[in-house]
C-alpha cells in the first residue's frame, strides 16, 4: 500500500516525548518528512536521533508559533472539576480551531483538532492511538474534513456521567 503522506512535510510541536513523539513516528512511517520542535532541546535532539532520517529537530518555544492539527483533551469538552485552567485552555482550542479554519480558508489550510482522554472505557489510550488520528487528519484521505473536533476517547463522551465508581459528584 502506498504511504499516504509521501511528499508531505509535517511540523510536530512538543515532540521531544509523549504523544508528540508518537505522532512524529507515525507521520514518518506514513512517508512524511518530519520536523519536530520542542522547548526541551536535549530531549528533542535525542528523540530526533531515535526516529532517524528524515526527521530533524528544531528547539522552539511554541508560545510564539502556530499549528494546524491542535491537540486538545476530552476535558476541553466536558470540563474537569478542580482543574479550571486546564479545562478552559483545552476548551478554547475548539473555538480557536474553528476561528483559524475560517481565517485560513483562503490559504487552503485545514484546521483540525484531536481530543485526547486519559480514561477511555476500560483502559488508557496509547499515544499511538492519538497519532493515527492525527495522521488521518493530516492525510489526503481527510481532504474534506476541516474545522472539526475528533474525539479520541474510546467512547468517553458517550457516557452520561464520566465519573467512575467512588467518584461521586
Ligand atoms: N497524556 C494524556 O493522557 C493526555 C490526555 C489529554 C490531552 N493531552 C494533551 O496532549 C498533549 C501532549 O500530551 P503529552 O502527554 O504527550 O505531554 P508531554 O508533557 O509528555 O509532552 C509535552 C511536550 O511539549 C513540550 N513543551 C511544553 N511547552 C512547550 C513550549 N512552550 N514550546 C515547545 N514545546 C513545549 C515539552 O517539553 C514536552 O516535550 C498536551 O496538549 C496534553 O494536554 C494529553
Amino acid at each position: 500500500m502506498a504511504s499516504t503522506l509521501t511528499g508531505r512535510r509535517a511540523l510536530v510541536t512538543g515532540a521531544a516525548g509523549g504523544i508528540g513523539a508518537a505522532i512524529a513516528r507515525r507521520l514518518l512511517r506514513d512517508g512524511a518528512r518530519v520536523m519536530i520542535a520542542d522547548i526541551d532541546a536535549t530531549g528533542g535532539a535525542r528523540t530526533a536521533r531515535e526516529l532517524g532520517e528524515p526527521c530533524v529537530f528544531q528547539a522552539v518555544d511554541v508560545a510564539s508559533e502556530g499549528t494546524v492539527v491542535n491537540l486538545s483533551s476530552i476535558f476541553g469538552v466536558t470540563g474537569l472539576p478542580a482543574f479550571p485552567a486546564y479545562s478552559a485552555a483545552k476548551g478554547s482550542i475548539a473555538n480557536l480551531t474553528r476561528l483559524l479554519d475560517t481565517e485560513a480558508a483562503a490559504e487552503s489550510l485545514r484546521q483540525r483538532e484531536a481530543a485526547a482522554a486519559r480514561q477511555p472505557i476500560a483502559r488508557q489510550c496509547s499515544p499511538d492511538e492519538i497519532a493515527v488520528a492525527v495522521a488521518f487528519l493530516a492525510s489526503p484521505d481527510a481532504s474534506f474534513v476541516t474545522g472539526v473536533l475528533l474525539p479520541v476517547g474510546g467512547g468517553f463522551l458517550a457516557q452520561g456521567d464520566w465519573r467512575g465508581p467512588g467518584q461521586a459528584a
